[in-house]
């Protein structure tokens, strides 16, 4: 069983082997955050409290299992909110006491990579993508806290390469997103009015940071979304408000297509350092059909080409399956935590 509280969703699931969904359920507290435009960690703690054990419950319900049938139970504890992290941390340390089942603790951001793995039919959970695919994965994790490149080889052992310096490429989305008046979650807002603009009307930048880099850096791109709305010394009106769908529109779609240029080049380079044969994308900001198409043709467009293993929409969120996958892995290597696991901010 699977445990995931790190931001603002509650979710357990209950997973066979590393790979066959069992049960997924995941409550979502996107309504309770809409009105401050982000993630308010105290509202956040305060709801996990109320959901975690109807979670628990259900996700044994839908899998039609009881606790004998569970092998282990793994949490995500860290990295996330403090304060979410330790829900989930302490519903999973109380079943392991009370169940007398091995406790597995998980790395979030390990999860969403092994999300982007862990239902692919041609390469058994048991086995290392860089064993399968001769070489090693490139992964490419993007979210709302997080916007991070791995040498992955293994699912035990991904080597953090880069890593946002500011903003996360969700957090950028998200802040745009209320910059343009478009509701939160900003991500999957923009992306839709995106559909209906020009990529090309505004020339954002592209922050790249020194040539070799592989650290990102979202927080230019933010300011000059702000200054194009509100003139560059922030003196002006907001023009947002008088502005026509259509400017909204040209103004989601280059910001999009600036993050998502920045995203696959800054993939593309840590491909070629470290020789990957593959690439994997997971994270919320995985969802993103702009950032799923450009990452295939860059892939496509390499000699050999090289191969993309994109999370499923359903597991690019935060979910409790990519947890559960993921500690499969762990319990196979006996790497178990003891009741004395805390949550961790950082990680
Ligand atoms: O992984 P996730 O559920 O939570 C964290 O671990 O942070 O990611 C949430 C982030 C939010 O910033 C949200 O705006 C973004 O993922 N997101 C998207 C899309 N769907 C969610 N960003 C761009 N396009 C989307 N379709
Ligand atoms: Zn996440």
């Amino acid at each position: 069983m699977g445990i995931e509280t790190s931001c603002d969703e509650t979710a357990a699931a209950v997973v066979a082997d590393g790979r066959v969904v069992k049960s997924s359920v995941v409550a979502s507290q996107t309504n309770l955050h809409a009105k401050y435009g982000g993630v308010v960690p105290e509202l956040a703690s305060r709801a996990h409290l109320e959901k975690i054990c109807p979670v628990i419950s259900e996700a044994l319900e839908q899998a039609l299992v009881t606790k004998d049938d569970i092998d282990a139970i793994a949490v995500a504890n860290q990295p996330g909110l403090t304060v979410a992290l330790i829900v989930g941390v302490t519903a999973a340390k109380t079943l392991s006491m009370t169940w007398q089942k091995p406790l597995i603790a998980i790395n979030h951001l390990h999860a969403h990579i092994q999300s982007a793995i862990f239902n692919e039919p041609d390469l058994p959970p048991h086995l290392a993508v860089a064993r399968q695919q001769r070489g090693p994965a490139i992964a490419l994790i993007v979210s709302g806290g997080h916007t991070s490149l791995y040498d992955y080889r293994s699912p035990l052992e991904p080597r953090l390469l880069g890593r946002t310096i500011d903003d996360a490429a969700g957090e950028a989305f998200d802040k745009v997103a209320m910059i343009l008046n478009l509701p939160y979650p900003g991500g999957p807002s923009i992306e839709n009015v995106a559909k209906n603009g020009d990529p090309d009307a505004i020339d954002f930048p592209r922050t790249m940071l020194d040539k070799d880099s592989l650290d990102f850096s979202f927080s230019g791109i933010k300011t000059a979304v702000l200054y194009h709305c509100q003139g560059q010394d922030m003196k002006g009106e907001n023009r947002v408000a008088s502005m026509g769908q259509n400017q909204i529109a040209d103004i989601a779609a280059s910001f999009q297509k600036a993050v998502v240029d920045v995203l696959v080049k800054k993939t593309r380079r840590g491909a070629e350092k470290i020789r990957a044969k593959t690439v994997l994308l997971g994270g919320g900001v995985a969802a993103n059909t702009a950032l799923r198409n450009a990452l295939q043709q860059m892939c496509d467009s390499l000699t050999p080409p090289l191969k993309l293993l994109v999370a499923d929409k359903r597991y690019c969120t935060d979910n409790a399956v990519m947890v559960a996958s993921l500690a499969y892995h762990k319990y196979k290597a006996k790497l178990f935590a003891d009741l004395s696991l805390e949550p961790k901010a950082s990680g």
